[in-house]
């Protein structure tokens, strides 16, 4: 998901002062131009005039191909919670790589993750595994289609859950033509805007009954962090269980935020969850969890969804997975959604100070920054990825920070004091720089 190109504005002494900088990733640029379209393999990761390529990556830093060291503050949009190659981690992945990874068999590693996700979430009685959070919410509806036998789902206007047909219905709301998804996907889906209570009632209203299910994350993510209200989450639960519709939880970002994920924060537990990046330790992953009756769609004697893939449960991810969730335990999230919070109150009073309107949302460790003083509650009300974002991520990255060119940034374990300060900094010259704010704080404290 991109704001596209061609609606944003660089000035020509960012994009000249990058070039001058990055001279080597403008080589590698060149040569990916021929081999793959736009140079570009990962919508998200490109931005322009090109996007720097990292050489290497560990705890909160990456080192550029072209000598820079930036403080990683985009984490792989969330995925490397625990920063970069944390050696716990490692370890366990290599060595259960070394013991023979491609197997057309279950490994025990497999049934460790799905215990510690059993563990650790409540709504969760059993737990299939898959490649990407892409794979996950396609799954978790297919066993929700399955289990009620409707086709319509309903969906979050700006609510992003990969890229399968029917989720890719209402992402989006930049004026560009989408095109490759079947107009049948788009009849299949009904949207709702992000915290409509009475909207979201209205749609139950008119078509409850015939809705495969409700899918929705618990913060709003790349629509922009936003937070959904206690009243919006609870009518969604309330909806769903008096239509015996199955509540989908698009956990792919938020599961960092408790132990057992933003529905354990919220109090809110809902029928499936889909689970992605941090789960697999840094290797590709997904999984669907849920209610037994639910899961038992995929069970291979008696359910009705097929659901295979060659890398499903791969060994060295599933111990990479284990890894990573004993490391981020609930003290490790604690500090990190503490130090979040501590964060955007500091960067919401260098909004505040600036002649530019600006309103930090996010929850936890994430947050993202919007270039609007109207609150923030859906796709609409958001900037997220507009013009100023981009600039912005480049006056950031000039200033050693790395955040998402859409402005959304999220913290990562091996963060120190000086880190946050850092960013803090950052933000504060980025905006002087852009001409939004004529003074420059000193902001460590
Ligand atoms: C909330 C959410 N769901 C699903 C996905 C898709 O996950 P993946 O990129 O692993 O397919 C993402 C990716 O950013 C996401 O943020």
């Amino acid at each position: 998901m991109t704001t596209p190109a061609e609606e944003t504005t660089l000035s020509d002494e960012l994009e000249q002062s990058y070039v001058e900088s990055t001279p080597r990733s403008r080589e590698l640029a060149e040569r990916a131009r021929n081999v793959m379209p736009g140079g570009d393999t990962r919508s998200v990761t490109y931005f322009r005039p090109y996007p720097s390529y990292v050489e290497s990556a560990h705890g909160a830093q990456l080192e550029t191909v072209d000598g820079e060291t930036l403080l990683d503050v985009l984490n792989n949009y969330t995925q490397s919670v625990l920063g970069h190659a944390p050696e716990p981690v490692v370890d366990d992945v290599c060595s259960r790589f070394r013991a023979g990874n491609g197997v057309a068999a279950p490994t025990e590693p497999a049934v460790a993750l799905a215990e510690e996700l059993v563990g650790r979430v409540p709504s969760v009685e059993q737990v299939r595994f898959c490649n990407s959070g892409t794979e996950a919410t396609m799954n978790a509806i297919r066993a929700a289609m399955a289990w009620t036998e409707n086709e319509r789902i309903c969906k979050i206007t700006g609510g992003y859950h990969g890229t399968h047909d029917v989720v890719e219905v209402g992402v989006a709301d930049d004026g560009r033509e989408h095109t490759g998804i079947p107009r049948t996907a788009e009849q299949r889906v009904q949207t709702v805007s992000y915290n409509d209570t009475e909207q979201l009632k209205a749609t139950f209203e008119a078509v409850g009954d015939e809705l495969a299910c409700l899918i929705l994350e618990p913060i709003l993510g790349v629509g922009g962090m936003i937070p959904a209200t206690d009243e919006f989450l609870q009518t969604a639960r309330d909806l769903t269980a008096e239509t015996d519709t199955p509540l989908i939880f698009d956990e792919v970002m938020s599961f960092r935020l408790a132990p057992g994920g933003a529905q354990q924060r919220r109090g809110i537990e809902p029928d499936l969850t889909a689970f992605g990046k941090l789960i697999g330790g840094g290797l590709p992953v997904g999984a669907v969890g849920g209610r037994a009756d639910l899961m038992a769609q995929f069970h291979p004697e008696t359910g009705s969804v097929d659901h295979s893939g060659t890398f499903n449960a791969n060994p060295a991810t599933m111990a990479g997975g284990v890894a990573t969730l004993r490391e981020l335990d609930a003290d490790a999230i604690e500090t990190l959604n503490q130090q979040g919070a501590d964060l955007r109150t500091r960067l919401q009073e260098i909004g505040d100070d600036a002649d530019q309107p600006i309103t930090i949302t996010g929850e936890g460790s994430l947050f993202q920054i919007h270039f609007t003083d109207e609150p923030v509650r859906d796709l609409a009300s958001s900037s997220a990825g507009n013009p100023a974002s981009e600039q912005l991520f480049h006056e950031m990255r000039r200033e050693g920070v790395f955040i998402a060119p859409r402005g959304m940034g999220n913290l990562s374990t091996p963060m120190t004091g000086s880190d946050l300060d850092q960013i803090a900094t950052a933000f504060d010259r980025a905006l002087e720089s852009l001409g939004y704010s004529s003074h420059c704080k000193s902001l460590h404290t």
